[in-house]
């Protein structure tokens, strides 16, 4: 206020005029306008959007809650929020859960008393969101589920493709000859692993290949729970000639346990994530994936998020953008495993048409 009664000194106007300038709530003659805004620049004066924001009930902030800030799929879809928040006057504030609902339960209460005019969010695992999102969307802020939706969640959403994308890699893994497939899915009580399952069992039904219990795999999005699971699976018999794993760090965990295992991909077992992170193309041998638009994702949430603070009261969106497969070198016909060396390098080039049973016996 202080500053204020010092900016009308300065530019000779009263501290209505000011106030209607500072906050656009009136009209105010040009050469009055100027004056108060060269007084603002000569005291280097800075409203403060917090007093600002508890006049309005509301402030220019966006909450995001992500539930993995070391996950690298998840800058981009920040980015993307970020990116038309900011070209919109907004500002966004970011919150990692670390994948607890208890943790994302306790961003969600305080972003609340900051008053932000809205919520991207993308659920923690067993998320309380749509409990949550009511008494958001009583207090006038709207709220935006992206990536994979919480139980019961009928609000706003921008997903991804996700059964699609994966029966689509599955697909071209049978197109290649593989008939031993096995996958490797993420939490499965979320709603993007559980798509992702159904779309690998969708491929494998349509092609009347088997899916023996052992050869579907759960584990979190990351990188030892792919290895564990792998080493699992690598030691089977017959052993799969493929695995599709859930995410790229799931199929960096499998990259690592066919080493460690001294087994040659693509030579003895093709691998493909989901995800298609920037190190995909980069690995050796380069991994095939699903490609996400994760900065989509996240600007796509932010459009719409912003059409809703600006009074859309339309009924609930869903938006599901496409995926894209990335076929690259971790890929390959299969092997037989039975078959000398020598044998093997040829059946490289040309897969085996025939159909084999599909046991799952561990190796002893
Ligand atoms: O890599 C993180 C995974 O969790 C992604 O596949 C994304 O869809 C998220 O839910």
């Amino acid at each position: 206020m202080a500053n204020m009664k010092e900016i009308a000194r300065i530019a000779g106007v009263s501290l209505g005029t000011v106030s209607n300038v500072l906050n656009g709530s009136a009209r105010v003659r040009d050469p009055l306008r100027r004056r108060v805004e060269e007084a603002v620049q000569s005291i280097g004066y800075q409203p403060s959007a917090l007093a600002r924001g508890l006049r309005r009930d509301k402030t220019n902030m966006i909450g995001m809650v992500i539930p993995d800030v070391t996950n690298p799929f998840f800058p981009a879809v920040i980015r993307g929020a970020e990116d038309v928040a900011f070209s919109n006057g907004y500002r966004l504030v970011l919150c990692n859960t670390d994948n607890d609902h208890v943790k994302e339960l306790a961003h969600l209460n305080e972003l609340r008393t900051y008053l932000p005019a809205g919520l991207i969010v993308i659920p923690s695992n067993f998320s309380d969101l749509t409990k949550q999102a009511e008494s958001y969307q009583r207090n006038g802020a709207a709220v935006v589920c992206i990536d994979r939706l919480p139980k019961r969640w009928q609000g706003d959403s921008v997903t991804v493709a996700n059964e699609h994308g994966a029966a689509a890699v599955t697909r071209h893994l049978i197109r290649l000859g593989h008939q031993r497939i096995a996958v490797i899915a993420g939490p499965l009580h979320l709603t993007n692993s559980e798509q992702r399952l159904r779309g690998f069992r969708r491929a494998m039904s349509e092609a009347g290949l088997p899916v023996p219990p052992e050869y579907v795999q759960e584990t979190s999005f990351d990188v030892p729970g792919g290895r564990a699971k792998a080493m699992l699976l690598l030691r089977l018999l017959p052993r799969p000639t493929a695995i599709f794993a859930a995410n790229d760090m799931i199929a960096m965990g499998v990259i690592e346990a066919t080493r460690s295992l001294g087994l040659q991909c693509p030579g003895d077992l093709s691998i493909v994530g989901f995800d298609d992170l920037e190190f995909a193309s980069l690995l050796n041998p380069s991994l095939a994936s699903v490609f996400q638009p994760g900065y989509q994702l996240g600007a796509t949430a932010a459009r719409l998020l912003l059409d809703r603070v600006r009074g859309d009261t339309s009924p609930a969106r869903h938006i599901v953008l496409e995926t894209e497969l990335r076929i690259r070198e971790s890929v390959a016909p299969p092997v037989d495993a039975s078959q000398p060396p020598q044998r093997r390098k040829a059946a490289t080039a040309s897969p085996p048409g025939t159909k084999k049973r599909t046991s799952t016996r561990r190796r002893s």
